[in-house]
């Protein structure tokens, strides 16, 4: 982990000159130090160390109008072919491209994570941070790479590479939630493969409150909206609380968000046996729209589904994220029941 501008991010331009990357990389700088334009989307390979031919294999899968951080298992395979590497090898080279993604304008520390899951495909996570909010909003990149995954379903995580240092208490906790058995394998440069149980020995697991299982593979709750119409976005958050993971608190909720282009982002609630590194619906959401390389300005529309009556409710925490990224945007609540 690098810490490589004075402003809110990645500097392109440092990251070029540390990584050998192509004249093309001159293009990343942009005068806020931090993020791309959606119009830079298709140079981020140009990072990366690869050949023309994996430049061209990425630039397609960033290129796709649905792309969210997930490099489907085909192009693994092709991008792993292209450069003679193993999915490991590929995973470690693709780690400058995660950290372009980081968002940290309070730390300026920029954390970078491609997960597998065993489906085949990657996910890039990247940190992020909450600007003028408490530390505890942040998402780890870890955590944003991991909750990726879950957003598409995959069965299991299988391995997570990190770039710059091992994982931090806090997400090996998060790890742990995803894969109680210990078994994800920790890739870091230049260091040998570990697993997690050994970097968490005597963990503090889900059957420590009496979960059976883990976050993965998500089991679908059957929830319905206790009134008024429907539409995309009451769906999508419906959706979303479905397939969240609330064993601890029994309060499943789901976040859907909508951008000024049309896209519809959704969220998954993902508690912890900890407490502490759950995942808000909103953050999760954040976490997809980071990971298309969409600004927080585009959010047009935000809506949260909840249960009536529930433990515990979403809304506080929903509220104070979305006035520090999208001020103009008032939360919809919508009441679900089981
Ligand atoms: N961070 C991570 O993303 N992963 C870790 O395991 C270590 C810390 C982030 C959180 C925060 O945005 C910044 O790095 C400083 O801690
Ligand atoms: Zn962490």
């Amino acid at each position: 982990m690098h810490s490589l501008s004075a402003d809110h991010g990645i500097s392109r331009r440092t990251a070029l000159t540390r990584l050998g990357g192509s004249a093309l990389g001159l293009a990343f700088v942009n005068s806020a130090g931090f993020g791309l334009d959606t119009k830079d989307e298709t140079l981020r390979p140009g990072l990366l160390k690869f050949n023309e031919r994996s430049h061209s294999l990425l630039r397609q899968v960033l290129e796709d109008p649905k792309f969210s951080g997930r490099i489907p298992a085909s192009a693994v395979e092709a991008l792993a072919r292209s450069e003679n590497f193993s999915v490991d090898d590929l995973m470690l080279g693709l780690l400058p491209l995660a950290q372009t993604y980081a968002r940290a304008p309070i730390s300026n520390f920029f954390v970078g994570v491609v997960v597998r899951g065993a489906s085949g495909s990657l996910y890039l996570g990247a940190n992020i941070e909450i600007p003028g909010q408490c530390l505890g909003f942040a998402v780890h990149a870890e955590q944003s790479a991991l909750s990726n995954a879950y957003m598409n379903s995959e069965q299991s995580v299988t391995s997570l590479a990190v770039v710059g240092g091992a994982p931090c208490g806090h997400c090996r906790q998060f790890m742990e939630e995803i894969s109680p058995n210990g078994e994800i394998l920790i890739l870091i440069p230049n260091q040998p493969p570990t697993k997690l149980a050994s970097i968490l020995p005597a963990a503090f697991g889900p059957a420590a409150l009496k979960a059976t299982q883990g976050a993965l593979p998500i089991r679908r709750a059957n929830l319905a909206l206790s009134g008024g119409g429907s539409n995309a976005l009451h769906d999508g958050a419906l959706d979303a609380a479905c397939k969240s993971y609330a064993p601890y608190s029994k309060s499943p909720a789901g976040v859907a968000l909508r951008t000024t282009g049309g896209r519809i982002f959704q969220g998954c609630y993902i508690e912890n046996v900890a407490f502490n590194p759950s995942l808000s619906p909103l953050q999760t959401a954040i976490v997809q729209l980071n990971a298309a390389g969409q600004a927080y300005s585009v959010i047009s529309a935000v809506t949260l589904v909840e249960m009536q009556g529930s433990k515990i409710s979403q809304r506080a925490v929903t509220e104070t994220v979305l006035a520090a990224l999208a001020p103009q945007v008032k939360l919809e609540v919508v009441l679900a029941r089981a």
